[in-house]
């Protein structure tokens, strides 16, 4: 249950009943636990509205909320807010009530939308490197997150495979290995590419080929078009080779070539719409224009914005621009999807601005987001890179993270065959590596520190992976059944419980909150708290040493945290491993 909607719910018909009024209830969790549990401020705006002493209105909703059976205590502090302590034994049967429940007590969301999201979109003929890492350890987060609070998700990976490179690309192959892309990896297209760049910036001949190249393959050219086959090809093998290390799979595959067909539409539709017009001979859409030309400013820093979005270029070839617009009609046209979001770098802001100022303007109502991301730095503060300058690609990054988490094993003497470690050691490795970034505010930039990312401590995947196996260990040892573990109720005594039990009980909130806000921090915020609270608890309450009731509800409060844990490291992408 989400608990904090359910006692703004209980607030609200306090105030009713006492008042005779429909009004918020403004409820909030308490700053600090020795005032009760969540704060209702309702009366403090009732009390301007109908010019009475605020005090005395908090008075009488106490004595209402005081009624209700989760509530032990309804005390009015200050100029008229109301304190509320929830009851012991109504959390211990609440949350003895998840034990049973396969949802953890995430109820789901009440009206479940559609909604792709569009992430990792890596380019075609380039290795993924630590930028795209953050989109995909971030878009998958979200995926589960979404779809487990009830939303029907479409993840789609936006490959870039359709863009100015492959020009360059076949003119290179052309050029360099007269047109033979057998036996060439990614390394080996990255090369062609770096080559047939640098070529291209002193030879005007071979850019105009490469030019032409482009050209070519867009107007669909069969000879270009198996090349160009032949490189996405190459590059699919590299990518599923990481998304299975990273355990992410997508529902669609939709790159900007598949969006190749709707581009002439495209341009009609912004034509039709008046909000596109010639310059240089480009297509080019100037928001500031709009007042003028519509009779509606553009939304928000774009009213001002004169560098135009360009549609399509003065040698007729469409763009980036182009593409997005064809991608927020085929969600909505044929994927009839109401949402649309986009884990992209937030560098790219400007972008999805004019992207969703130009989709609204022509009439698009899907709800449009982008989540934007920092960048990741290196333990210097600049954008993190290899010793040789060049980008550090994902692979390496994940071969080194599995490296350390082994070298971690193998120190801890945890008791694990050869082979165990091994996957024991690709788990908390990648899982690392993914709890590293999602634990960030996602706009911010973080540093990249390998020392702090296999740490057995703190915020870290490894610590929460080795807090649930925790869990599993005292059921072992005490010979109990894990998984069925059932109790009528749990009784709360000591304070180290009490604690932990209030912490179990903010669960559905905080996976809600986590999801509709695209904030997965918030999820790895709380199992840091809950394994904390957890320590505290096993620290200072014996369990398997305890008797009877008392021994049956700390199992309880255990089986709970190790659910928790365990449910909160699935959604975010993150295996839980049973010992380490
Ligand atoms: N391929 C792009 C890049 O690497 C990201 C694409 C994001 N998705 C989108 N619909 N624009 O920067």
């Amino acid at each position: 249950m989400r608990i904090e909607r359910y006692f703004d719910e209980v607030a609200k018909s306090a105030i009713r009943e006492a008042l005779g009024v429909d009004a918020p209830a403004i409820l909030k969790p308490t700053q600090d636990s020795k005032h009760g549990d969540y704060q209702v401020n309702g009366a403090m705006a009732l009390g301007k509205q109908r010019k009475e002493n605020p005090r005395d209105l908090a008075t009488k909703i106490a004595a209402e909320l005081v009624k209700h059976p989760a509530v032990a205590a309804a005390d009015v502090a200050g100029p008229g807010f109301v304190n509320l302590r929830l009851d012991e034994a109504w959390i211990g049967a609440e949350l003895a009530k998840n034990l049973d429940d396969p949802r953890d007590g995430v109820t789901p969301i009440e009206k479940a939308e559609r909604i792709v999201v569009d992430y990792s979109s890596p380019n075609i003929a380039k290795q993924m490197h630590v930028g795209h890492l953050r989109s995909t350890i971030l878009g998958h987060a979200l995926v589960s997150m979404l779809r487990f609070v009830g939303h029907h998700v479409i993840g789609d990976n936006h490959v870039g495979d359709w863009g100015t490179q492959f020009g360059l690309l076949i003119a290179g192959l052309r050029k360099f290995r007269g047109g033979d892309a057998s036996g060439l990896d990614i390394e080996g297209l990255e090369g062609i590419y770096r080559q047939a760049s640098a070529l291209s910036k002193d030879d005007e001949s071979f850019a105009n080929e490469a030019r032409a190249e482009l050209a070519k393959l867009q107007s669909g050219d069969a000879q270009s078009h198996a090349l160009w086959q032949q490189f996405v090809d190459i590059t699919r093998a590299e990518l599923d080779k990481i998304y299975a290390r990273m355990g992410v799979t997508f529902e669609e595959w939709l790159g900007e070539s598949f969006y190749d067909p709707m581009l002439p539409r495209v341009i009609e539709t912004v034509t039709a719409a008046n909000i596109a017009r010639e310059d240089q001979g480009a297509l080019c859409i100037f928001f500031h224009e709009w007042a003028e030309t519509t009779g509606t400013p553009a939304p928000g820093r774009l009213a001002k914005q004169k560098e135009p979005f360009i549609v399509r270029k003065k040698d007729g070839a469409f763009l980036y621009s182009t593409t997005d617009i064809a991608t927020v009609m085929h969600r909505h046209e044929v994927l009839h999807a109401s949402r649309a979001i986009y884990v992209v770098d937030a560098r790219q802001a400007l972008h999805f601005e004019q992207l969703f100022a130009v989709a609204a303007r022509l009439g698009f109502t899907m709800r449009l987001e982008h989540v934007g991301f920092g960048t990741v730095l290196d333990e210097n503060g600049k954008p993190i890179k290899t010793r040789d300058g060049k980008a550090i690609t994902l692979a390496s990054l994940l071969d080194e993270a599995e490296k350390r988490a082994l070298d971690k094993l193998a120190e801890m003497d945890v008791e694990l065959s050869e082979e165990e470690r091994v996957r024991v050691a690709k788990a908390v490795g990648v899982g690392a590596v993914k709890y590293a970034d999602l634990r960030q505010n996602r706009l911010s930039d973080y540093q990249f520190d390998f020392d702090k990312l296999i740490e057995f401590r703190g915020n870290s995947g490894p610590y929460m992976q080795y807090a649930a196996a925790r869990v599993g260990s005292i059921f072992r040892k005490g010979g109990i059944d894990e998984a069925g573990f059932r109790v009528p109720s749990i009784a709360l005594e000591a304070p180290e419980e009490k604690v932990l039990a209030r912490t179990l009980l903010r669960f559905a909130d905080v996976v809600h909150a986590a999801a509709e806000s695209c904030q997965p921090h918030l999820l790895t915020d709380h199992l840091y708290a809950l394994s904390r609270d957890f320590s505290t608890f096993i620290e200072a309450c014996q369990v398997l040493k305890s008797e009877g009731a008392t021994r049956d509800s700390r199992l309880a409060l255990c089986a709970l945290t190790g659910r928790q844990l365990r449910r909160g490291l699935v959604l975010l992408g993150i295996e839980p491993v049973e010992r380490m």
